[in-house]
């Protein structure tokens, strides 16, 4: 049974063909490919569109979707297992997954990191568990990484330029400011899959210490080597946006103050200048712009930037809905 915990599980040739499907989901609204099916889709943070579109879209191909917030209006659940439930969880993930699977044919997960130990956070556990004790297909609704976005933004970008070959390409993956330290989960997910359809990728960031987990530069340098893109870091904002057809912000805590943010505020909040503004993108070859969002506006990017013809962020969203429609429909059809 394959899940959909990271995009780096599945083959290239699978990949297209999900990104086919969901091209073609969002020519043809409707489809009964969950027809008497069901997804949980459980979430331990808030969300605006990955809720929606996984609702939506269960709903236009025929299924139905059951939202359930843990610690909120469902038991809160344990994972480490040999624990004494002395706590505040109710129930441990054992039950709870294969309890759902009882009920559902798909179960989605969101789940992100608890931002104070990065040595524990990066083991995924929530996910991790989900998916050991399912059986059913788990999809991650973004947790350390957000494979779901990564769809949705390559559809977006294979719609801009007007092809699904989006090789040399160069692609700035740029860390912008935000006042709080934010999970690294897009920017794993950016990385991973610009490098994977070989682009010519620049990871942009005000310092070494924002340099991604060593995990998903491997991923992202074994990419390189098997799609002939390339890839390298820079903190020099002029030189990473001159020439780029690509810039893809977020922002993100540095992984080495995980647990002690104290120190990294002076260094993020020196770094308001990484803002993606109009005189940065004119560097660009005509660049095209995007963000995951939800974005703060003249924080991460500026008001001409977001209303720039050149800003995709918003079919980068719609695309969400046909993406997790092929994500569901291979899942619930293998
Ligand atoms: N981009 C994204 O996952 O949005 P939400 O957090 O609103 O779901």
């Amino acid at each position: 049974m394959k899940h959909f915990l990271n995009t780096q599980d599945w083959s290239r040739a699978e990949l297209d063909a999900l990104l086919a499907q969901a091209a073609e989901f969002k020519r043809s609204k409707f489809g009964d490919q969950l027809r008497g099916r069901t997804i949980a889709l459980v979430f331990f943070n808030p969300s605006l569109r990955t809720r929606t579109s996984f609702e939506i879209g269960a709903f236009q191909l025929g299924g139905h979707a059951v939202v359930l917030a843990p610690g909120k209006d469902a038991w809160p659940i344990e994972f480490d297992l040999g624990t004494v439930m002395d706590g505040e969880a109710e129930e441990h993930i054992a039950e709870v997954a294969r309890v759902l699977s009882r009920y559902v044919d798909l179960i989605g997960v969101r789940a992100f990191p608890k931002f104070v130990d990065w040595s524990q956070d990066r083991e995924d556990r929530v996910l991790k568990g989900f998916a050991r004790y399912a059986t059913v297909p788990v999809i991650n609704m973004e947790t350390i990484t957000h494979p779901c976005q990564e769809l949705a933004h390559i559809l977006a970008l294979q719609e801009h330029f007007g092809t699904t070959d989006l090789r040399g390409k160069k692609y700035v993956l740029t860390w912008t400011y935000h006042p709080r330290p934010l999970n690294t989960a897009v920017a794993n997910s950016a990385l991973t899959i610009a490098t994977r359809m070989g682009m010519d990728v620049t990871l942009l960031c005000p310092t070494p210490e924002y340099v991604l987990d060593e995990r998903y530069m491997e991923w992202a340098r074994r990419n390189v080597a098997e799609s002939g893109g390339s890839l390298q870091v820079s903190h020099d904002i002029e030189s990473a946006y001159r020439g780029a057809d690509v810039v893809y912000a977020k922002s993100w805590g540095a992984l080495p103050y995980f647990g002690n943010w104290g120190p990294e505020k002076p260094i993020r909040d020196a770094h308001k200048h990484f803002i993606v503004d109009e005189a940065k993108m004119a560097l660009t070859n005509n660049g095209v712009f995007s963000h995951c969002l939800p974005l703060r506006r003249n924080v991460k990017a500026t008001d001409a930037v977001m209303d720039s013809p050149n800003c995709i962020a918003i079919h980068e969203a719609e695309n969400r809905l046909h993406v997790q429609k092929a994500v569901m429909a291979a899942l619930a059809h293998q």
